[in-house]
């Protein structure tokens, strides 16, 4: 019988248990799964967007289901960074699991304060910077979508924090190998994708839009397949460990992102669906390195063979 794999990764030293997390927006702040899973058992946890003041978000209908996956236009609801810690932080620094707070703001300024007050914070692992939301008219992907402001960006908020540093890029633009240089060069630590795809629903009957924000970002199935060649570029462009997210239901299509360059893989949508799909992801992973003999999932990683 052939010894157990290695699945643990340090991602730009956050130590998790395997490459597996979920993905931002998608598992709430901790207590909304914690009666259906030991959340210990994820790789990492990565919580809903958290802006420095309290954010209301978008009016509904702001979520709607297509072929293949979401659109939604949240629009970043968040309880605030001083909430979060007085009330969320400590629910989850109870578990033994890495906590990353995924980060935004509308100016470079929120960034700074929202990336200071939680590093201030016990138990937070690290801070993914939010660069690439397509729901929202100031900040999100205004930063994300041009290389000058997201270094510009990710060069403050590295100023103000000495945890692990992921910026999470956004897949409409031109290069997103120069984005992800770019923010590497700036201070990243990491970089994560892909983001929504932005989109958008038209109820016919009514020749309306579905969402009240009018546009919003596609995630799910739909999107994996260019996730894919994101990610592989992303990885090839830069030094620093790649995140790659974007319709991964099974292990298989984390194992593309892995194959493809990821050192770690988030589960966003099919959250929805099975919120023990993260486990089953992990456990798959596991399968396959025994199967093809890795001893370490760390081997897997980059080992598309080219045509
Ligand atoms: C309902 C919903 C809310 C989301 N909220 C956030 C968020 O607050 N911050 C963020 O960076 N990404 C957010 N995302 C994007 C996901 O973290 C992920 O990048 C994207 O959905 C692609 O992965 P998936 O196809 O597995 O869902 C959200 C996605 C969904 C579906």
């Amino acid at each position: 019988m052939s010894a157990e794999p290695d699945l643990t990764v340090d991602l730009a030293g956050i130590r998790m248990k395997n490459p597996v997390m979920v993905a931002s927006g998608t598992y709430g702040y901790g207590p909304e799964y914690a009666d259906l899973l030991d959340l210990g058992r994820l790789g990492a946890f990565v919580v809903k967007g958290i802006r420095i003041e309290p954010w209301d978000g978008n009016p509904p209908p702001r979520l709607v289901e297509v072929p293949g996956g979401l659109v939604n236009a949240i629009g970043l609801q968040s309880p605030g960074a001083d909430k979060f810690i007085a009330d969320y932080l400590p629910f989850l620094r109870a578990y033994d699991v890495p906590v990353i707070v995924n980060i935004w703001g509308r100016t470079i300024d929120e960034y700074e304060r929202v990336a200071e007050r939680l590093s201030a914070a016990e138990g937070v692992a690290g801070l993914e910077l939010n660069i690439s939301c397509p729901n929202i008219k100031a900040g999100g992907s205004s930063f994300g979508t041009d290389p000058r402001a997201a270094a510009q960006v990710t060069a403050a908020v590295r100023r103000r924090t000495a945890l692990p540093l992921i910026p999470k890029l956004p897949p409409n633009v031109p290069d997103i190998g120069g984005l992800a240089r770019a923010v590497a060069e700036a201070g990243a630590d990491a970089v994560s994708l892909i983001n929504t795809i932005p989109a958008m629903v038209i109820d016919t009957a009514a020749r309306r839009p579905v969402l009240a924000n009018v546009a919003g970002g596609l995630s799910g199935p739909a999107v994996h397949a260019v996730a894919v060649k994101l990610v592989w570029e992303a990885a090839r462009a830069v030094r620093v460990p790649v995140v790659g997210m974007g319709g991964i239901v099974g292990a298989r299509e984390a194992l593309e992102f892995i194959i493809a360059g990821a050192s770690a893989v988030a589960v966003g949508t099919a959250n929805f669906r099975d919120p023990l799909a993260p486990l089953a992801v992990a456990d798959g992973i596991r399968d396959y390195l025994v199967e093809h003999n890795f001893k370490s999932v760390r081997e897997l990683v980059g080992t598309l063979r080219l045509p």
